[in-house]
């Protein structure tokens, strides 16, 4: 019997990375969980591996180009990698924001991406049928008051994706970008207020129904699970309330 495929998750330790990696194991694929929290990756491993699917933990900080390419050794071919940690640090406007958080979010969302992808390349490519997901946002496609530089560094994910499709076209590898609107994920909106549960909380105030994880997950699932020959450039997801980065719908 053929082994299942390799997919790659980055970022699988919470949110959209870890309901990704759950839907790509129901999927058929033996999934590579990579974070930093070594006990998160692990339990969800084990929850995967309980539920008779293929998964493996792998500590990763993508941000550690030496540790990205140790880790790419391991493999020979690769059929998926997708490029999900990053988030945002603050909501201050470009005035006043610090430039420390500007070049945390470069150095993870596009970085990162950046460091995974070149690392894995080859493994993709000797599969002769790899996809390259990059979750980018819809931060990445227009920007708005207080998003500065989350916007600029997920302006500089898209870019990544468009300039390496265009680069390895020709090649059996595809490049699928997934840009979210406004989703709920536990951690998403605490981490960009450092931990304040109260201006976490209104970022979703009177929104009936923002975005899952899963629904994220699902939109992923299905770009990846597409004929190879099929190339889902860009796939833009928003909840109904959200008609623009700027105008949602709230019932407060
Ligand atoms: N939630 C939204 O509204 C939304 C909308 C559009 C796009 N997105 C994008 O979707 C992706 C996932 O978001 P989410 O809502 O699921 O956020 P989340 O729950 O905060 O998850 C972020 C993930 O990234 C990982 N991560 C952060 N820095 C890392 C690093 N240096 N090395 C390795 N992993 C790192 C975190 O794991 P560790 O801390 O364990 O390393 C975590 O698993 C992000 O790229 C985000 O920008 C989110």
């Amino acid at each position: 019997m053929p082994s299942a495929p390799i997919a790659v998750v980055t970022g699988a330790s919470s949110g959209i990375g870890a309901a990704t990696a759950r839907q790509l194991a129901a999927a058929g694929y033996r999934v590579v969980l990579t974070a930093r929290r070594k006990d998160r990756i692990e339990a969800l491993a084990e929850e995967i591996v309980a539920a008779g699917q293929q998964a493996m933990p792998y500590a990763l900080d993508v941000t550690d180009r030496a540790a990205v390419d140790e880790f790419a050794t391991a493999f020979k071919t690769i059929a998926v990698l997708v490029n999900n940690a990053g988030g945002a640090l603050g909501a201050d406007p470009v005035a006043t924001s610090d430039p420390a958080d500007w070049r945390q979010m470069y150095e993870t969302n596009v970085l990162g991406t950046l460091n995974l992808t070149q690392a894995l390349l080859p493994a993709l490519t000797a599969s002769g049928d790899g996809t390259v997901v990059v979750l980018s946002s819809t931060a990445g496609h227009g920007t708005y008051e207080g998003g500065g530089g989350y916007v600029a560094a997920k302006h500089g994910a898209h870019v990544l994706a468009e300039t390496l499709r265009l680069e390895i076209v020709g090649t059996p590898v595809r490049v699928i970008e997934v840009a979210p609107g406004m989703v709920r994920t536990e951690e998403f909106a605490l981490t960009r207020f450092d931990g304040d549960a109260e201006k976490a909380a209104k970022v979703y105030a009177g929104v009936a129904e923002p975005l899952t994880a899963d629904d994220v997950a699902e939109t992923i699932t299905w770009a990846v699970t597409r004929p190879s020959h099929v190339n889902i450039d860009l796939l833009v997801v928003r909840p109904r309330a959200q008609a623009s980065n700027t105008k949602v719908h709230r019932e407060l």
